[in-house]
């Protein structure tokens, strides 16, 4: 039987690399070069899978072709904003993510950016780094204590809830929730979450408000100006979601008036072009992308990258279809 075609747009874990070289026809981008959208173009065209990533733009110009070859595209990721819907919609094209098991590392980073930004920690490291520390002094960079604090959680899919899971039973904070659908009540209650009906009434009671929700057109800049005025002159903002979610302007003013506590990111709009501005801003912590970072979850994504494409060349549905 003749293996289908699959192609790899980025460098991958060794392990899922070698799997999928020997179940596919498989061609891998050793280079790791980014792909252009004449490459993909070209790439829809002529393989039957294509397993893109977050770096890959496949907006509509990158998807415009009269028919494709590819009938899948299994994103290595859990977010698909940079898949252009209707595109893959009028080619007929199976989508398909990987969530779960990414879910428990980006907790990981939110908490971490949480803590860092709150004990401003980035600001230590660089005092330190600099050679600038001249020692232990009762009103050196103080910070905020997180323990006992309220997290306001926009987005309460897995990755909400395991930085929920975090936050409360680790670090004892009280937990609010705004997602666009009701939250089951014993999914609430794990964390002891109270669930409210919109962003605007969630920023105003929280010290810390961490975005969880998808990426795209319709999350692009939730978090604006208007917003940012709603949180706590003290409050502080965590993104490991998407970078659009936030307006980086208006980020940047928040920021350089001290009008928000802090922020921390682990995704910019346009990344990884980062805006100079933000490079400014003591009070922000950031990250390049670090959210499943960790060799158990990047494996674990390949890997369900493979079972979804099995499912999908054995005519099955595969799991974790979003399209
Ligand atoms: C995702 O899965 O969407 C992440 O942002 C990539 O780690």
């Amino acid at each position: 039987m003749v293996k289908p075609s699959v192609l790899v747009t980025r460098r991958w874990p060794a392990a899922v690399e070698a799997q999928l070289a020997e179940n596919y026809n498989a061609v891998l981008n050793t280079g790791d070069k980014p792909m252009s959208p004449a490459e993909f173009r070209q790439a829809l065209k002529s393989y039957d899978a294509v397993l893109p990533t977050v770096t890959d733009t496949l907006n509509a110009e990158a998807m415009d072709v009269p028919g494709a070859q590819t009938k899948i595209l299994a994103n290595y990721g859990v977010g698909y904003s940079h898949i252009c819907e209707p595109s893959a919609r009028g080619l007929g094209m199976t989508v398909t993510n990987t969530p779960d098991v990414l879910s428990e590392c980006t907790a990981d980073i939110a908490m971490t950016l949480l803590l860092m930004v709150a004990r401003r920690a980035g600001e230590g490291e660089r005092e330190l780094r600099a050679g600038n520390w001249t020692g232990w002094r009762p009103t050196h960079l103080i910070g905020t204590k997180v323990s006992g604090k309220t997290l306001g959680i926009i987005g309460y899919g897995r990755i909400g809830q395991e930085m929920a899971r975090r936050a409360h039973h680790g670090f004892g904070m009280d937990i609010l929730v705004y997602n666009r659908s009701p939250i089951a009540p014993d999914v609430l209650a794990k964390c002891n979450a109270t669930q409210v009906d919109t962003v605007d009434e969630l920023l105003p009671q929280c010290d810390f408000v961490s975005l969880h929700c998808p990426g795209g057109a319709a999350n692009r800049h939730l978090i604006n100006a208007r917003r940012l005025d709603l949180m706590k002159p003290d409050a502080f903002l965590i993104n490991t979601a998407r970078g659009e979610v936030i307006d980086e302007r208006a980020l940047i003013q928040s920021l350089s008036f001290d009008m928000i506590g802090g922020a921390a990111l682990d995704v910019f709009d346009g990344e990884p072009c980062i805006a100079q501005d933000l490079l400014q801003c003591d009070n922000l912590v950031m990250l390049p992308h670090l959210g499943s970072a960790t060799r158990e979850a990047r494996e674990a994504m390949g890997f369900r990258v493979l079972d979804n494409l099995s499912d999908f060349f054995q005519g099955l549905e595969p799991r974790d279809r979003v399209i």
